[in-house]
């Protein structure tokens, strides 16, 4: 039930830091320890190579969870588009080990992947929203997200459950594997502080509001820019405003746009930055100035140590590894203010499904 929100969309933002410490309760065993299935530890931790296939929202899910589970297990981690995969099977490592997303556990893009990596005789996890659900059913192990039902189209806590799950099961694969960085990293602790992080956030929707009547209200097309994991939030950010807006939006790595996109800027182009990591930092910043001399309308999400006073939404902080839970936050809010402002229903896009089940 949506109860009062005038769409489920708005309610599933919410519902984000909720499910942050419900995927605390659920996954957090005795004495602080993972309590996740040891033969699925076991099998991802022996595994030589992670590869994460899935689509849309949940494919830009498994990039942002790349680096942590890189950094936490010493895994490296690929990930594939379902649709792609399907046709164009990379080579694979000698001991694979495949990772499906899927909020709903129905897509058949997905679905046609598991059926020939099952057949391959290659070990296969699905984290999914649907308990029984056909992923879940074929995959060999199984993690929930335990986000409730997800209505809108456009998803939201799915996509940051799924991340936030992947970082307990790196930290289970990586103290099973004895490394370092995963045995300093307080999983349980650190998915706590990112609950309150995204609590302020959205309780400053009227700010946000504010900017997205600013930036997006008329525009035909905006962009998102960013570098590392804020490149894989700018995915997301530019699927979420495009699908349920209808403004043309495009997420880019930063150090891209001279390579052609800056093409594009005009006069009063918004173009959206995301900065979380003081590494790359400076150069997305002067990528800002780029655009700016060309007329963009620069908008600024940053993470609060890195914050300049005329930053338009600044982040708390949390651990750069889960900067992904938080920074996508307000841009979740910024394509639903701008599709109401716009006029169009948020919950039901045009020409899309909420479980796509053909290929
Ligand atoms: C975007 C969106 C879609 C889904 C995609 C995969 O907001 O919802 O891109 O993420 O169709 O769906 P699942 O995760 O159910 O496999």
């Amino acid at each position: 039930e949506k109860g009062t929100y005038p769409f489920y969309m708005l309610k599933e933002i919410d519902e984000q830091p909720t499910v942050m410490r419900r995927l605390v309760q659920e996954y957090q065993g005795d004495n602080h320890q993972v309590n996740i299935d040891p033969a699925l530890v076991a099998e991802f931790a022996q595994s030589d190579r992670i590869y994460i296939v899935a689509c849309g929202t949940s494919n830009n899910a498994g990039w942002s969870a790349k680096t942590l589970i890189e950094k936490l297990t010493n895994i490296p981690v690929e990930v594939h588009l379902s649709s792609e995969f399907a046709y164009d099977m990379p080579l694979l490592s000698a001991k694979p080990f495949f990772i499906y997303l899927s909020q709903s556990g129905e897509t058949a893009d997905s679905r046609q992947v598991l059926v020939t990596t099952n057949k391959l005789g290659h070990p296969a996890l699905t984290i999914t929203n649907v308990a029984g659900s056909t992923l879940s059913r074929e995959a060999k192990h199984t993690l929930l997200l335990y986000a409730g039902p997800e209505i809108a189209v456009a998803s939201t806590k799915a996509y940051t459950g799924q991340i936030a799950v992947m970082s307990i099961l790196a930290k289970a694969v990586g103290e099973y594997k004895q490394i370092q960085a995963a045995k300093e990293f307080d999983v349980f602790h650190e998915l706590s502080i990112v609950a309150s992080a995204m609590d302020s956030l959205i309780n400053d929707k009227q700010h946000i509001k504010d900017l997205a009547d600013e930036f997006l209200a008329t525009t035909r097309n905006a962009f998102y820019i960013g570098r590392s994991n804020d490149y894989y939030v700018s995915m997301e950010a530019a699927l979420k405003l495009k699908e349920i807006s209808y403004v043309q939006a495009e997420g880019f790595a930063a150090g891209e746009l001279k390579h052609g996109t800056i093409a594009l800027i005009e006069e009063g182009t918004p173009v959206m930055a995301i900065i979380t990591e003081e590494v790359t930092g400076s150069h997305t910043r002067g990528n800002i100035k780029e655009v700016e001399s060309r007329g963009a309308k620069t908008l600024v999400i940053v993470t609060e140590k890195l914050a300049k006073p005329t930053d338009q939404i600044v982040l708390p902080t949390v651990h750069p590894l889960l900067s992904s839970l938080v920074s996508v936050v307000p841009t979740q809010l910024l394509a639903y203010n701008a599709t109401i402002q716009r006029g169009y229903d948020v919950d039901k896009p045009r020409n899309l499904a909420k479980s796509v089940t053909v290929e």
